[in-house]
């Protein structure tokens, strides 16, 4: 890793209160950035902030007027903030789908239009979008999230087209299951619902798929993240980076 230098560089984290945002914007701060943790939790985006010695900005992102009022000057923009609803599609409450495209998708849109006029101007940027296991395989019961996920895989890739021109760079990263509070509720809620054991849920369900056999740490998709913020990846653009434990090799 190593080789990455961020100082100078603003940087700004969607989610950035909590699991896989918080350890990028440390992760971010740590490479030298200067990092805008931007979450819908006032509390723990400015706790978060003041960890790592950025601001922090208080937004519903699910709410276009609010990702409108947001500065998006900055040099890197990573898309991370989400939610799960788990419900079979014939039950699936509409309102749900409609919020976690808008949150997932419509959003990191409207963020990376604002940016890149910003990027364009220094010839550099990079765009990360946190997807998942999801944008490139489906699971029962999770439309809107597969959906969506797919969705910002295909952003990304236009993201990329366009942008490589200007120096900016836009890829995915691609996680199975990483152990932060959005996993951690869903262990709880299966075990409750299959009547298992937490580790049962663990190693029957969420690890089924998998060839390496553990839940990953947010730490490791930060290090990707600042991976591909470094000179190394200045060509790596249109891509998406699956930390599945081999979940797709299948
Ligand atoms: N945890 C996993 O296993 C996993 C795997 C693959 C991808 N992901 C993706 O990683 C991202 C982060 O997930 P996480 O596991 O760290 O979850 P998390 O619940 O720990 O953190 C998500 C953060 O997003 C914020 N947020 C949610 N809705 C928001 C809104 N409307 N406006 C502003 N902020 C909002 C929450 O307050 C929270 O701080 C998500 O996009 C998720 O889909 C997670």
């Amino acid at each position: 890793m190593g080789a990455e230098d961020l100082r100078g560089r603003r940087a700004l984290v969607t989610g950035g209160g909590s699991g896989i945002g918080r350890a990028i914007a440390v992760r971010l701060a740590a490479a030298g950035a200067s990092v805008v943790v931007v979450d819908r939790d006032a509390a723990s985006a400015e706790r978060v902030a003041a960890e790592v010695g950025g601001t922090a900005v208080a937004a519903d992102l699910s709410d276009p007027a609010a990702v409108e009022a947001i500065d998006v000057d900055v040099d890197v923009l990573v898309n991370n903030a989400g939610f799960q609803h788990v419900a079979p599609l014939h039950e699936f409450p509409p309102e749900v789908f409609a919020t976690i495209l808008r949150l997932m998708v419509e959003t990191p849109f409207r963020l990376v239009r604002g940016a890149l006029p910003h990027m364009y101007d220094r010839g550099w940027g990079r765009v990360v979008n946190v997807s998942s296991v999801h944008g490139h395989r489906a699971s029962p019961y999770k439309s809107a999230y597969v959906t969506a996920k797919h969705a910002l895989e295909g952003l990304s890739k236009v993201v990329a087209l366009e942008g490589a021109a200007h120096g900016v760079t836009s890829n995915c990263v691609a996680p199975a299951y990483v152990r932060t509070p959005l996993v951690e509720g869903q262990i709880a809620d299966q075990a409750r619902t299959h009547g298992i054991s937490e580790d049962q849920v663990v190693e029957q369900i969420m690890l089924a798929p998998a060839a390496v056999k553990r839940l990953m740490e947010p730490a490791e998709v930060a290090d990707a993240v600042a991976w591909l913020c470094s000179p190394s990846a200045a060509s790596v653009t249109g891509t998406s980076l699956r930390m599945d434990g081999g979940w797709t090799a299948h």
